[in-house]
């Protein structure tokens, strides 16, 4: 049952959107290296950037579609060389969850990444799973990590990826599919993901971020997805947007992302409202967010100034995070009354 939503002025909405209690699903932890970072963890481990400096680095990010973006992203994570390096990162992005009032993340991670640069997974994953911990006991953030195979590389090193991972098999939830789409159809993984789900594995996958609604279908019908990761291209595909709602199949939307890699021509036409419209279980992420100019709030922020989505969206998104995530029934129900407290009060302090 949607509980009664308290009539908001339009004035308050911004606050709202930030303060709210939320989740996020979409964030891959090597896009929340900040420029400034890099050129720290550069420093420390003897690494030359070819960037005067962040200001520099930050320039760069002009991007004309995926492919640029991760030319840069790859070449950004090659500064994480240590165990220390990935604890610093995730706590950099776990302290900006809590300020944006995200109360669950679910951080992905691209081990291979890394691995091909001859730094061991142990390091990937012991640093990660530390901060994750210590988010937990020191801010009460909770987080857990998924394993994301990069599509270009080949379904036999997602196997040997899986392989080397599974001594950490209780460190990771699930996992994913990620990097460049085009070209890279959900069925070339079709046999590793029956592994994972054979293992007990979440599965969610990127579909539909550049490449057709064909790819989001197989996402679901072959590798079995719970979730998709972006999916924005539903909207040209009748059926396929019946079957999203009717199955409640999570949609991780990312509007800045989309709009710095040129998904939509504008972010006023991102095609969030109707995906809310249509009655799918849409939310909201920021999927890299030093690369895309912001963490979640900021994607609220951007996306309901550019589309006019109200206060019933917004609460929407937030009660779907809460569905979305793989979290327990009673954490989930927690998170959806301090969501109706949230409304509440910003009802009864209204000018
Ligand atoms: N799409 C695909 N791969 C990625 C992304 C994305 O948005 N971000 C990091 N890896
Ligand atoms: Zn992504």
């Amino acid at each position: 049952m949607t509980p009664s939503i308290p009539p908001i002025a339009s004035a308050q909405l911004p606050t709202l959107l930030a303060c709210m209690p939320k989740t996020e699903l979409h964030l891959h932890i090597e896009g929340s290296l900040e420029p400034e970072m890099a050129f720290a963890l550069a420093a420390r481990n003897g690494i030359t950037l070819p960037y005067a400096d962040s200001q520099a680095l930050r320039r760069a990010y002009d991007f004309g579609d995926l492919q640029s973006f991760l030319d840069l992203y790859y070449q950004g994570a090659g500064v994480l060389q240590t165990e220390q390096d990935f604890y610093d990162l995730a706590r950099a992005y776990l302290a900006q969850a809590a300020t944006n009032n995200v109360v669950h993340t679910e951080i992905f991670f691209d081990p291979q990444t890394h691995t091909a640069r001859g730094v061991a997974i142990d390091t990937v994953i012991r640093g990660l799973a530390r901060a994750c911990a210590d988010a937990r006991r020191e801010r009460g953030t909770s987080s857990a990590l998924i394993l994301c195979f990069l599509r270009h590389l080949s379904e036999r090193e997602a196997f040997e990826t899986l392989e080397a991972a599974l001594p950490f098999r209780d460190q990771f939830i699930g996992v994913g599919l990620d990097s460049s789409e085009l070209g890279h159809p959900p069925e070339k993984f079709a046999r590793v993901f029956a592994r994972c789900r054979e293992l007990g594995l979440h599965i969610v996958a990127h579909a539909g971020e550049e490449g057709p609604p064909a790819y989001i279908w197989g996402a679901l019908d072959i590798l079995k997805a719970e979730r998709i990761d972006h999916g924005v291209q539903a909207v040209n595909d009748a059926a396929l947007m019946q079957r999203l709602a009717a199955e409640r199949i999570p949609l991780t939307v990312c509007p800045l992302s989309n709009q710095k890699l040129q998904v939509f021509p504008d972010l006023s036409r991102h095609s969030l409202p109707a995906l809310l419209d249509a009655g799918l279980c849409a939310m909201v992420n920021s999927d890299d967010p030093a690369y895309f100019g912001g963490y979640v709030n900021a994607n609220f922020e951007a996306v309901f100034a550019a589309t006019g989505m109200d206060a019933s969206a917004a609460y929407q998104l937030a009660a779907n995070s809460f569905e979305a995530s793989f979290a327990d029934a009673s954490a989930k129900r927690r998170w959806s009354e301090q969501l109706q407290a949230c409304f509440e009060r910003a009802h009864d302090t209204r000018a």
